[in-house]
């Protein structure tokens, strides 16, 4: 059974007497005192990890932290874990990890509903190697075009990545099947950008057939600047590193360089060691809470925004087909910025702007949108303080 009160109460925010009410989870979420602590605990420690022989406790927690990761997404021992700053330097890391093998007339596929983070790489990377960029239309239910999809993949096809839940409207692709349509029809690599969906689905690494996945811990109460690159070690081992320096080499020498083997290939330098030992204690304390009742509950919610917000005639709302904690609307006839000026003064975070998902709000047809996103620590009180400030700010633009 989903406790929301003492799921709450694991995080400190709450205590603050100046805590506002935060609907912004889709951008990042709250920290829970176990990665405060951590963080706390590994700060007042001395040393690095895998370096010498004192380290060996951090070492210890450094690595419990990537076994947790590879039971989060159920990775198997043909799949590597590789820490990133993350979602974004994770696919970058493929992206030009891939460069050198990408050339003139081959074919890379993407989608509207992708955040700049996959759209703007494989657009830039496109245009170094001159490959061709097919980038999927969404329907009007905001799924991608299974048909598009269908048509652009041949035997040119040498890379698909694509956003799995949507951080606009929180739709959750079909991925599975994605997948089985590329493989059936091209020997393409496949991407699955998952920074919205750790939080809000189970990924199963061993059913889904994705070559590389890639997430953000910020996104699922972990510390910032820390993210994973996931993936068969059989594509991993085709990238480029994408930085070069310590701990990644077996052996250097005048004569040459031997890469060490995964992960550490990929992992360059002194490490975030802060962040991963954090994101260890956060992975912890999530085991013990019910991932799909909480995501039932902060989904709850928002179906409840929608009902409310559907009241309002000149609220538009962008809603993803399956129910979803995510959720985009504007009012017809007022700025969305003005709007979440008034709703801020009153306490209420949540985003506006363009989501950093420019072709997505383009498909939209709107230049920005209002978003609420619910997480398992929000409450019916944030629902309704949310309600009284949104009736307090029409009042004053209407
Ligand atoms: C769908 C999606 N992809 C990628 C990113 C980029 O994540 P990060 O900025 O943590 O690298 C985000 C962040 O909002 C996102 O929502």
């Amino acid at each position: 059974m989903f406790n929301p009160e003492k799921f709450r109460q694991a995080f400190p925010y709450f205590k603050q007497a100046d805590a506002v009410v935060y609907l912004d989870n889709a951008a990042t979420t709250l920290k829970p005192q176990a990665l405060i602590d951590a963080t706390v605990e590994f700060y007042q420690s001395a040393g690095s990890v895998h370096r010498s022989q004192y380290d060996e406790k951090q070492t210890a927690l450094y690595e419990q932290a990537r076994s947790k990761v590879r039971r989060l997404i159920n990775a198997e021992s043909e799949q590597a874990v590789i820490w990133t700053s993350g979602t974004t330097q994770a696919i970058n890391t493929v992206a030009n990890g891939l460069l050198p093998h990408l050339q003139v007339g081959d074919e890379i596929v993407i989608s509207e509903a992708d955040h700049h983070a996959n759209f703007v790489t494989w657009h830039q990377i496109a245009q170094k190697c001159g490959a061709k960029l097919h980038i999927l239309p969404i329907l009007d239910n905001w799924l991608i075009d299974e048909n598009a999809l269908l048509a652009c993949l041949n035997a040119r096809t040498k890379l698909v990545a694509l956003n799995v839940v949507s951080n606009v409207t929180g739709t959750q692709q079909p991925i599975a099947h994605f997948i089985q349509l590329i493989r059936q029809h091209s020997q393409a690599l496949i991407l699955l950008d998952a920074a919205q969906a750790i939080s809000h689905i189970r990924l199963d690494m061993q059913q889904l057939d994705a070559d590389f996945i890639a997430f953000s811990a910020h996104k699922i109460y972990g510390p910032n600047g820390l993210g994973v690159l996931a993936g068969k070690l059989t594509a991993l081992e085709q990238l480029q590193p994408l930085q070069y320096g310590g701990k990644m080499v077996a052996s250097a020498s005048k004569q040459g360089i031997h890469f060490a083997e995964l992960p550490y290939r990929l992992e360059a330098g002194t490490p975030n060691i802060a962040a991963v030992i954090g994101f260890n204690a956060v992975l912890n304390w999530l085991e013990n809470e019910p991932f799909e009742a909480a995501e039932q509950y902060a989904v709850e919610l928002a179906e409840q925004a929608k009902v409310r917000l559907k009241k309002y005639p000149n609220c538009r709302l962008f809603q993803s087909p399956q129910a979803s904690s995510v959720l985009s609307f504007v009012f017809d006839g007022i700025a969305c910025s003005d709007l979440a000026t008034l709703l801020a003064e009153q306490n209420i975070a949540l985003r506006t702007g363009v989501h950093c998902a420019m072709p997505y709000l383009a498909r939209l047809g709107v230049s920005s949108t209002l978003r609420l996103s619910f997480a398992p620590y929000n409450t019916e009180q944030d629902l309704n303080l949310f309600f009284t400030a949104l009736e307090n700010a029409l009042n004053l633009l209407e």
